[in-house]
């Protein structure tokens, strides 16, 4: 009975403890986000206390794990060498290369503003993507049985990835139309923040938020799995309020300017 419990997913008591663990952090960070949004971004972080770095550094070393740790889970696995995983490893690489170094080191940073990422954030987000890389890497190439040749030819494969499409490209939309906010060599001077327009701005103040929440449902439905699930609702709990705690900001910041008919993440809801 207790082993049932134990291996209540994969059949693999290391593996489902952990998944269930994830769980939990995840609810863990939906509650504690009602009490504040995380200290990294010059707008939530630069008053935070503690070691702080800046933007760019803060996000290269928080995400790097999962371009290290993943790698290693998933070629421990027996079947990384299947197409299928191959495939579905690839995405993974392709994502998370945007998301650990070409974003981060476009990014345009506003000249003279203080460090704000604080290195508390960093070292909480190894431990939350160490335990993705570890879900997802060793879910794909070892513990996901579904994952055959066939794969390739389940409507789930295709459906998840049209979706990953979609969101993955809504989010570098979103982040680029954000980064051209500033000028390439800002100007000390020039208002650091502005308004946003275009794309899917024109709908939510937080698209790029939309658009990574979509990718991560398109990776789970591409993957079938339930490791996926458990970054969307991490990532959820973190960034559907911080949306919220944005899209006033904005609202508070632009009084006049900024569109009354906007949402925060949701088009037309919320
Ligand atoms: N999976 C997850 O849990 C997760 C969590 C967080 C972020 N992300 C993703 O990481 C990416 C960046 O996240 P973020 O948007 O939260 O980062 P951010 O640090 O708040 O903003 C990104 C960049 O845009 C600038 N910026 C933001 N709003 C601006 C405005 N109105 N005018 C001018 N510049 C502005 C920021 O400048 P300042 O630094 O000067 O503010 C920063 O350089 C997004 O694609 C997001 O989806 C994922």
């Amino acid at each position: 009975m207790r082993e049932m419990v134990m291996a209540w997913y994969t059949g693999n008591a290391v593996y489902d403890g952990l998944l269930a663990f994830g769980f939990l952090y995840a609810l863990g960070i939906f509650i504690s986000a009602r009490f504040g949004t995380p200290a990294y971004g010059g707008r939530f972080g630069a008053r935070s206390k503690g070691l702080k770095l800046g933007s760019k550094a803060g996000w290269v070393l928080m995400e790097l794990p999962t371009l290290i740790a993943f790698p290693i889970f998933f070629f421990m696995g027996d079947r990384s060498e299947d197409t299928v995983a191959l495939v579905l490893g690839g995405v993974w690489m392709f994502h998370y290369t945007n998301r650990a170094l070409v974003n981060p080191l476009l990014m345009r940073v506003h000249p003279g503003s203080p460090p704000s990422f604080n290195i508390n954030v960093v070292v909480i987000g190894w431990a939350v993507l160490v335990l993705h890389s570890y879900l997802n890497g060793s879910f794909i190439s070892e513990h996901a049985a579904h994952l055959t040749e066939d794969w390739l030819n389940d409507p789930r494969f295709y459906i998840g990835a049209v979706v990953y499409a979609i969101g993955f490209t809504v989010n570098v939309w979103s982040d680029a139309i954000l980064r051209k906010l500033r000028a390439p060599d800002p100007d000390p001077d020039a208002p650091r923040y502005k308004v946003p327009h275009g794309g899917l701005f024109k709908y939510v103040s937080c698209p790029q938020y939309l658009g990574e929440l979509t990718s991560f449902l398109g990776f789970s439905i591409m993957t079938w799995g339930l490791g996926g699930i458990y970054i969307l609702a991490v990532s959820a709990a973190n960034l559907v309020p911080r949306a919220r705690v944005t899209h006033r900001w904005y609202l508070r910041t632009f009084p006049d300017e900024y569109p009354k008919n906007r949402k925060a993440i949701i088009p037309f809801l919320y």
